[in-house]
């Protein structure tokens, strides 16, 4: 059922990586580890609607790509016993697809926005009474004999997930009852994540090897997956299949992800601001021509992880190399105040 409205809803391509996510996607609560605070907010929402017999309130889901906002949509959905339709927000081209989407839902579904910072405005506004009062004010015919019909819709949730929140205009934000930032896992969290899926995937791993990967994962789910699998392959053509510390480190420098996770982009974006801007400050559209990377990519992607772990900083100038990030890249810190936090 599920799987059938992510096919005809879903635009995008499917990947091998995600084919692999189907199968890893934790299905409750319970397998969904981490975010102790989020889960916890959210299974008292879902009971109280639950006791009053409601949908749950409209829910807005963010935060860095791979961290669980897809997964935890459809857990609430589940938990809900609600039907789920996936869409994002460049699917939705014009009002009409919305107000296709929007009058095919049943009373209770939950519709999923993936990328909801991508909806136009024009179709952010219809959306407005759509989620306060369920109803939906189209215009039919053109110029002066134009006139406004207003459907009413059944009691649906809306769950947006979005990297961008702040893209999101106030107004949008403040339509979801419900908003919940997904922050990056620990790594005793991701070491669990890659233990239960080694069993799920029938892949042997000591403690020892979840933890090398664990470490490597970028403190997120996605990329700790991906990183299992490579893993596994290595260790079933190097040995008997059986993950071991010494294996995961061995597959891993093969595939150039070094002690922090850092892949040659993080490097390069971090050698750039230390040896063409000092170490920085330095604006992003700089730093992104420099690189030659695009700038939704760095401050999506790139640019959370390394303040993540410290060894980038925002100033209100621009990003600056820390102490640490300095140390990372071999580069002697320089003792002169010129990278004082402003
Ligand atoms: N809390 C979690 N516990 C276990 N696995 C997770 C968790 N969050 C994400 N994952 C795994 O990571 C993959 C990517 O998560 P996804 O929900 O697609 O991320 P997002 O939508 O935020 O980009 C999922 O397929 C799932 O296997
Ligand atoms: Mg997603």
């Amino acid at each position: 059922m599920i799987e059938e409205d992510t096919q005809i809803l879903n635009t995008k391509e499917r990947t091998e990586d995600q084919t692999l996510e189907i199968a890893l996607r934790p299905h409750n609560f319970k397998e969904y580890i981490g975010q102790g605070n989020v889960k916890d907010n959210l299974k008292i929402s879902i009971q109280a609607a639950k006791q009053r017999e409601e949908p749950i309130e409209h829910v807005l889901l963010y935060g860095p790509p791979g961290l669980g906002k897809t997964t935890l949509a459809y857990i609430i959905a589940r938990e809900m016993g609600a039907n789920i339709k996936i869409t994002s927000g460049p699917a939705i081209e014009k009002v009409g697809d919305l107000a296709a989407i929007l009058t095919n839902l049943e009373d209770g579904d939950v519709l999923f926005i993936d990328e909801i910072h991508r909806l136009n405005r024009v179709i952010e506004e219809v959306l407005y009474p759509a989620m306060e009062d369920h109803v939906l004010d189209i215009v039919i015919g053109k110029g002066p004999s134009a006139r406004t019909v207003r459907l009413d819709l059944q009691k649906f949730t809306i769950i947006g997930a979005t990297t961008r929140y702040d893209l999101l205009s106030a107004p949008f934000r403040d339509r979801f009852g419900l908003i919940f930032r997904l922050d990056y896992y620990n790594p005793e969290e991701i070491a669990t994540i890659i233990k239960n899926n080694a069993q799920k995937l029938n892949i042997t791993i000591d403690d020892q090897g979840a933890r090398i990967i664990a470490e490597r994962s970028r403190l997120t789910p996605r990329i700790a997956n991906r990183l299992l699998k490579r893993v596994r392959d290595y260790a079933q053509v190097k040995g008997n299949g059986q993950i071991t510390e010494s294996y995961a480190l061995e597959a891993l420098s093969l595939i150039d992800v070094d002690s922090h996770g850092l892949d040659y982009i993080d490097r390069r974006m971090l050698e750039t601001i230390v040896d063409k801007f000092k170490g920085g400050p330095v604006g992003l559209s700089t730093l992104a021509a420099a690189i030659g990377e695009e700038i939704g990519t760095i401050s999506e992607v790139y640019e959370p992880y390394l303040m993540r772990i410290g060894f980038l900083a925002r100033t209100t100038r621009g990003r600056i190399v820390t102490e640490d990030g300095y140390q990372h890249i071999e580069r002697e810190y320089p003792r002169d105040g010129q990278n004082k936090l402003v």
